[in-house]
């Protein structure tokens, strides 16, 4: 890409990762800029932080719709209206339409709290702690139209510890979230990463299955 990559990133919550991807922009090493933050919900916090970065914000209150297609539908046009080369979903709390996600087909981005394809949907956490697992992590995937299914990007992999409890795991859980996200981000505005017909590519490669796995996250997390 010869101009920044537009990317506009969906919140429903806290938007800890909207956070850290507005960090992982504001010294312009990464060849991306935000164009807008849209939120389901008008309480969410990240429209704070996102308005507090000089980003423009918009709320479209699912509520206030028929149904799935209608609020999806003017959940494109706002899209749309940025003319995004990405679009991030970061704790966005809705099952996307068929039409949504083909719509973003090779453009649309998720993050999950778990190592998937372990632990799709909620309650990530106490799962993980409920089967005895060792390891748990995040996942950064393309967005396909299989809910927490599309070829993966990368994961991070953190230690489940023996006194964990949900919100410390959460916790741990996090900080990996907020270093994979940026990262995949870059890879897509560099123009490194793009979903093939085969899964997802990195630098012409195909990923792994699981993705690029990080394991060791940098010192200043
Ligand atoms: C994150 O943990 C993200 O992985 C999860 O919601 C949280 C949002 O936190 N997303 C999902 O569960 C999607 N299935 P944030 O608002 O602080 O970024």
């Amino acid at each position: 890409m010869n101009r920044p990559c537009t990317v506009v990133v969906l919140i429903s919550g806290s938007g800890s990762n909207l956070q850290a991807l507005i960090d992982a922009l504001a010294d312009g090493s990464i060849p991306a800029q935000i164009g807008a933050v849209i939120s389901n919900r008008a309480d969410a916090y990240g429209l704070t932080r996102a308005q507090n970065a000089g980003i423009p914000t918009a709320v479209l209150d699912h509520k206030a719709f028929e149904g799935r297609e209608a609020f999806d539908a003017a959940l494109i046009e706002a899209i749309d209206a940025q003319q995004p080369d990405l679009v991030v979903l970061a704790g966005f709390m809705r099952i996307l339409t068929p039409g949504f996600v083909r719509h973003y087909a090779g453009r649309l981005l998720n993050i999950h709290p778990s190592l998937l394809p372990l632990y799709k949907g909620l309650h990530t956490h106490q799962r993980a702690l409920e089967a005895g697992d060792r390891e748990h992590g995040c996942s950064v995937h393309f967005v396909t139209e299989e809910l927490d299914g599309g070829p993966l990007v990368v994961q991070a992999v953190v230690p489940v510890l023996p006194n964990d409890q949900v919100d410390s795991l959460a916790a741990r859980v996090h900080v990996a979230e907020h270093h994979i996200y940026p990262l995949a981000v870059r890879w897509f505005a560099e123009g490194r990463l793009r979903l093939g017909a085969q899964g997802a590519e990195l630098d012409g490669q195909p990923l792994p299955p699981c993705g690029h796995q990080v394991r060791e996250l940098p010192a200043a997390h």
